[in-house]
């Protein structure tokens, strides 16, 4: 089934109220009674479950927690986010992938999600552990007018759109580890990761990699990371749509990348340090030439984190570790 035929039928059988007949879909999608029977069949191995009652038609009673663009476009309130989603069940690393569509021209907004990486990529070179079917593994091509020294203050609103996303979609409220770690209960569950194609005065692309741990088991994470990291389901109590948490992610970047292009960093700043955790504390400051503790005082204008130190120097974070140690 070419996706475009299964987006629109799935639009079509979720906006309906009740029944479509198969002759209505027919006619609507431009393909025979046979044909639209043949794709609810793909429908129901993807795991919807679709009722067929006679004289009446189709509807779904039941949907699969997946993450096919039909799925995520369905009720996607946005003017180009996720208007192009390249969908693959089993990738290297939607970051890969994200540089050829983009290198290739593809629109601002598009993104690339996948159900599975095999070598997910995290911040400082690390490798992040992508199982199937648990996560969001995502990442959205922009392509801002901005100089590429500005780019940080991309990561840190990519940052603070998927704190809205999952408070809307989960009611959990997520705390921002500077840069861009999303900490709940003090625990990793969401981490980003912005890559560049750029020239030395403008940006071509901004690849914003995001990484949600969503319906992880706590048993499934690896031995390194089990202390350190969790799942919206563990911290909810609940599964989640993974569908729905991607939408409410594109709409809030969608909202805040417009009032960014049009009134710069400030509200943003102000959003992100408002769901800060490290700021006003005592923190461990890893840096590739060492180590450095002090008190978070703030981010500049350009998202770098400012650390002042027992003898009151203040230090210019642009690229680190931050370890929050307890009782700060
Ligand atoms: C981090 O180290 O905290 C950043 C992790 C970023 C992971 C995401 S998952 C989607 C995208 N594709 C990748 O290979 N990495 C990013």
């Amino acid at each position: 089934m070419s996706s475009t035929t299964r987006e629109r039928l799935i639009s079509l059988l979720s906006e309906s109220d009740g029944y479509l007949s198969g002759q209505k879909l027919s006619q609507i999608i431009g393909c025979s009674r046979t044909a639209v029977w043949k794709h609810i069949e793909e429908l129901r191995k993807e795991g919807y479950v679709v009722e067929a009652v006679q004289k009446k038609g189709y509807r779904i009673i039941e949907r699969p927690n997946n993450l096919n663009p039909g799925e995520i476009k369905h009720q996607l309130k946005t003017e180009k986010f996720g208007h192009t989603i390249y969908y693959e069940s089993q990738v290297t690393s939607t970051q890969e992938l994200a540089h050829k569509h983009a290198l290739d021209g593809t629109e601002e907004g598009s993104i690339v999600i996948a159900d599975e990486q095999v070598s997910g990529k995290g911040r400082l070179g690390r490798a992040w552990h992508s199982p199937k079917g648990s996560g969001i593994w995502m990442s959205i091509i922009l392509r801002p007018n901005i100089p590429p020294q500005k780019s940080p203050q991309l990561t840190l609103l990519a940052a603070v759109s998927v704190v809205q996303g999952i408070e809307e979609v989960t009611g959990l409220n997520g705390q921002i580890k500077w840069p861009n770690d999303i900490l709940i209960d003090g625990k990793k569950v969401v981490g980003i990761l912005t890559e560049l194609q750029a020239e030395a005065d403008r940006i071509n692309s901004v690849i914003v990699g995001i990484g949600i741990n969503v319906n992880t088991p706590r048993e499934a994470f690896p031995e390194e990371i089990a202390n350190t990291a969790t799942s919206l389901k563990v911290e909810a109590g609940e599964e989640i749509e993974r569908a729905k948490l991607v939408r409410a992610i594109l709409e809030k970047m969608e909202k805040l990348y417009l009032l960014y292009l049009e009134h710069g960093f400030a509200p943003i700043k102000l959003l992100w340090e408002g769901s800060a955790a490290s700021l006003g504390k005592r923190v461990r400051v890893r840096t590739i030439t060492g180590v450095l503790f002090g008190r978070a005082q703030g981010i500049t204008e350009e998202g770098v984190l400012l650390v002042e130190d027992d003898e009151g120097t203040v230090h210019r974070v642009y690229s680190a570790d931050i370890e929050l140690p307890h009782n700060t």
